[in-house]
């Protein structure tokens, strides 16, 4: 069985540049990795995608909920199990962290309803990460990196657009999610430059892992 790994944060944390240098580390040592993302990494998740994050809708709360529910369903069934079972590392951009950090805690559904936190692992399928890097990073400095990318031509998603206050409780939640799970979510500091980051990521690696 292989191993997966989700990478954890605020928009802008720097955790999708740090999964593709892991990846590589991993592959370099001739492990087998696939990366994946959510929500959007299957076909039909493509269009969940579209309609979570173009903008071009507001759902409300729970329908926010329930549709990266649905997108995590598909993607766990159609990616992310069959990689484990095939032996494979699944080095993963956000996963039910995420949605803990952002639809219950920041869109404020309830984290600590019963209800909701069975819904999650209802639709994670079985699948449990071995490890999540949570990049942490303070909400100024996330803003300042995002108007960079913005200035660059990177376009920003509906949830990128939210208020200050919404990114707080992101990072608050993520805080809260790494504190409960002591063993399974390790904290990296993403304000640092992109070579230490992506030490303390491999120093966690190896140390876990034994690599
Ligand atoms: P994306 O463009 O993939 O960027 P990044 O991960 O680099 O921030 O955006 C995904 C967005 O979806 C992001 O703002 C976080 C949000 N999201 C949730 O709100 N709930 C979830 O369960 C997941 C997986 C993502």
């Amino acid at each position: 069985m292989g191993k997966l790994i989700t990478f954890e944060g605020g928009d802008g944390s720097g955790k999708s540049t740090q999964l593709r240098l892991a990846a590589a580390w991993l592959q370099a040592r001739g492990e087998r990795v696939i990366t994946t993302f959510e929500p959007g990494d299957t076909a039909l998740g493509v269009k969940i995608r579209q309609l979570l994050l173009s903008g071009a809708h507001i759902p409300v709360p729970e329908c926010e909920l329930l549709l990266f529910l649905a997108d995590r369903a598909q993607h766990v069934r159609e990616v992310v199990q069959p990689a484990l079972q095939r032996g494979e590392w699944v080095l993963c951009d956000r996963f039910s962290d995420s949605t803990m950090a952002y639809q219950l805690a920041a869109r404020k559904l309830g984290t600590s309803s019963e209800l909701l936190r069975q819904m999650l692992t209802f639709a994670e399928c079985g699948v449990t990460p071995a490890l999540t890097l949570w990049f942490d990073l303070p909400v100024a400095v996330a803003a300042t990196r995002m108007q960079q990318r913005q200035l660059a031509g990177e376009k920003s998603t509906r949830l990128d657009d939210e208020a200050a206050s919404f990114h707080q409780r992101v990072v608050a939640a993520f805080a809260g999610q790494a504190e409960a799970n002591p063993l399974r979510v390790m904290r990296i500091d993403a304000a640092a430059d992109v070579d230490s980051v992506q030490q303390q990521v491999t120093t966690i690696l190896q140390q876990r892992f034994a690599l």
